[in-house]
């Protein structure tokens, strides 16, 4: 009889533990995947469609709409803020400086307006953002990652805010900072970098490691010589318009040869560079680079999966947007 009391104790503490196992994983920041299953069964495969529809025809679309995504997390948490316009009395994140590339959104409108004709109100413009950027990604190439799912839309957008973001110029020590201020680890900060193997940047963005890097019309140290000549054929000082690609040779693709340019002191931006600075950035960079990007892939789907994890709406905050561009 005891013995019996004891093993029912005993399963009963072990349903507890695993009750609580489930609880953690659960506690995912109120994401989970598949949480539009019951609600919105094809939301995801509708996704999918649309996105491919884009990205087949524009493959370059793929960059501004990952960089999207990461501006969205960074600036007040995973909530739609980006995609909001300014208003007479309000100028959105959109407009602010720092937006300078942005674009896509007629990616995000589209999938928005085919979900609110299938399920209205239900998906939230955070979520679609976050699947479409994963969408994307995969059909040049990358890797694929489960979205958990469940954000919901924040009301506001501040153009100040995007002060949150790492700027272009900023060292080791200043990435670091911002990318920990947002809960994410230095590895995140090294893998999600890889980003820049896709894309484009403006001149502006790092002219003056061309022209002017200390006030004396001095260029970047720090930056190939031969690539300075190279970018300097491309950019004249004072250049606003022109593009550069970030990885020259497959600016389209996204495969692990960013590691492979920033080992040759050829990444574009004083934050690329700026991953030779540090041990453990350093080392991820020279292990990517002198082994063809080997767990690249596999890490930037971690990686994405904890940006897209920063402070979140769930449950009743904020609204399900009925136009991702507007509040309700
Ligand atoms: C580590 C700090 C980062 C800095 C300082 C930075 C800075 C920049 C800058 C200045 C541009 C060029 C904008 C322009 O002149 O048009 C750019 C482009 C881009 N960034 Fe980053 N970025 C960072 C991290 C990230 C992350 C985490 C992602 C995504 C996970 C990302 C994705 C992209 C993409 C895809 C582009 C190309 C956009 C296009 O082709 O239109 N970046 N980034
Ligand atoms: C939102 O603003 C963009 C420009 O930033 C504009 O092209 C678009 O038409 C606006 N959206 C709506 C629905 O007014
Ligand atoms: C980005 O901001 C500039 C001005 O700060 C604005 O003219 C431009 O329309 C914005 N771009 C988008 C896509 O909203
Ligand atoms: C890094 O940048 C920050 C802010 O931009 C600056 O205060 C700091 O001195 C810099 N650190 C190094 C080691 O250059
Ligand atoms: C270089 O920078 C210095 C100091 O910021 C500035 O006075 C000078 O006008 C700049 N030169 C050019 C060509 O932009």
């Amino acid at each position: 009889m005891a013995t019996q009391k004891l093993a029912s104790l005993f399963f009963l503490q072990q349903i507890i533990h695993v009750l609580f196992i489930l609880h953690l994983a659960n506690a995912d920041h109120g994401l989970k995947l598949g949480f539009y299953q019951k609600t919105c069964p094809d939301a995801e495969a509708i996704t999918r469609k649309i996105t491919h529809q884009h990205i087949s025809r524009a493959p370059t679309l793929a960059a501004p709409l990952l960089r999207m995504h990461f501006h969205d997390c960074f600036i007040r948490g995973c909530d739609g803020s980006v995609l909001l316009n300014s208003t007479k009395n309000n100028q959105a994140e959109k407009d602010a400086f720092a937006n300078l590339s942005l674009r896509g959104y007629q990616v995000i409108d589209a999938v928005k307006s085919a979900l609110e004709n299938k399920c209205p109100g239900v998906v939230s413009c955070a979520d679609i953002l976050a699947l479409v950027t994963r969408d994307a990604v995969s059909m040049i190439k990358g890797p694929f990652w489960d979205v958990p799912t469940g954000r919901r839309d924040g009301r506001e957008s501040v153009a100040s805010e995007t002060r949150d973001l790492p700027p272009p110029f900023g060292n080791i020590t200043l990435l670091k900072q911002k990318f920990a201020a947002k809960g994410l680890s230095v590895k995140d900060l090294v893998v999600l970098s890889g980003a820049h193997t896709i894309g484009t940047s403006h001149c502006s963005s790092f002219e003056t490691r061309l022209y002017n890097f200390t006030g004396k019309g001095d260029t970047d140290p720090t930056l190939d010589p031969n690539y300075v000549v190279h970018l300097k054929r491309k950019c004249q000082p004072g250049d606003t318009t022109t593009l550069v690609k970030m990885d020259p040779g497959s600016f389209r693709t996204f495969d692990g040869d960013y590691y492979t340019l920033v080992a040759k002191r050829r990444g574009l931006f004083q934050s690329d560079a700026a991953l030779l600075e540090d041990t453990e950035t350093k080392s991820y960079v020279k292990l990517q680079a002198n082994t063809y990007g080997s767990t690249f892939a596999k890490d930037f789907a971690e990686s994405m999966v904890n940006m897209g994890k920063i402070g979140v709406l769930t449950g009743k905050a904020g609204e399900i947007r009925k136009h991702c561009a507007f509040v309700n």
